[in-house]
């Protein structure tokens, strides 16, 4: 079974401006920033969002949506709620920046995703299962579907004093293998990935509802490849010896104000303890890839009996 490897991206990785990191993180690398190489937000407003936030998320993420320019997930005045989208705001403009420039193939073509801020302790959160941290998974739906474009997550440590601390139990195509049919989703079908008229339809209507001023309209778009997905990340949380097989697991250990990038559709994790962290999402299209062969996409499609 093959595992991630933890690459320290240094100044000399990103000055080369090439496709050499997008073609580790494609193949199932975790990206590690050391302290320092991301301008963080001011002390004052870590301390706000660490300090204030915690009490006042009513999901389970304080979320903001850059194409919409809103904040979901948070009960709180208008004050804070301002604060709180300026410093994520400004967060994911940074973030972006750094992605950037270690990643040139995906910028432009990617699609913004949301903001998260974590504020609270992932050890023993007692979410349901299917959107607990603490169970192993590939991501689905992180940001509303994909179309089969990958899911890019840049998170950031912003604890003072607590690493947060990850387990993963191998990368999507062996995941695929052993719980592809399980999950209905080797073989997929005759239809295979190909998108109906009907999710033509939908995903047409929702994006012209987007253009005329509601943006959350994406965040309830599908398609035959994000349902698949959806399959295989409820697969993976509802099987117990599969959570519970020490055996299979790597730990991967984040210091504080340390970030990490990750293709979370590929890697499968589980926030193992931890709190204060910022995730920023993308959507990379396949377009985009520097090793379109390696795409969960691409090795579902080459088991279903239709393709697109
Ligand atoms: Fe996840």
């Amino acid at each position: 079974m093959q595992a991630s490897r933890f690459t320290h991206v240094h100044e000399d990785d990103l000055a080369r401006a090439d496709n050499s990191l997008a073609e580790r993180l494609e193949r199932g690398d975790i990206l590690f920033f050391e302290p320092g190489v991301l301008t963080l937000p001011s002390d004052d407003d870590l301390e706000f969002l660490r300090v204030e936030l915690g009490r006042l998320i009513s999901l389970k993420n304080i979320s903001y949506h850059p194409h919409g320019d809103y904040l979901s997930g948070i009960k709180a005045d208008a004050a804070t709620r301002g604060r709180t989208q300026r410093i994520l705001r400004e967060h994911n403009a940074a973030a972006t920046a750094l992605v950037e420039r270690a990643l040139p193939a995906y910028a432009g073509g990617w699609n913004l995703g949301k903001v998260n801020f974590r504020p609270l302790q992932e050890r023993g959160r007692e979410l349901s299962r299917h959107s607990s941290n603490e169970l192993v998974h590939v991501d689905a739906f992180a940001s509303g579907a994909t179309h089969g474009g990958r899911t890019l997550r840049f998170f950031t440590n912003i604890h003072p004093t607590e690493s947060r601390v990850w387990k993963s139990a191998g990368l999507f195509p062996d995941l695929f293998e052993e719980f592809g049919r399980r999950a209905g989703v080797l073989p997929l079908g005759t239809r295979g990935l190909r998108e109906s008229a009907l999710d033509h339809a939908r995903t047409g209507v929702l994006r012209a509802l987007e253009r005329v001023g509601i943006p959350q309209a994406r965040t309830v778009d599908s398609s035959p490849y994000d349902r698949a997905m959806k399959r295989m990340h409820d697969t993976l949380k509802d099987d117990d010896s599969f959570q519970k097989d020490e055996s299979r697991w790597a730990f991967f250990e984040f210091k504080p104000f340390s970030s990490w990038m990750v293709l979370t559709d590929m890697v499968s994790h589980a926030c193992v303890s931890g709190q204060h962290a910022l995730v920023n999402t993308w959507t990379v299209p396949r377009e985009s890839l520097t090793l379109p062969e390696c795409a969960p996409y691409a090795v579902i499609e080459a088991n279903s009996a239709g393709g697109r």
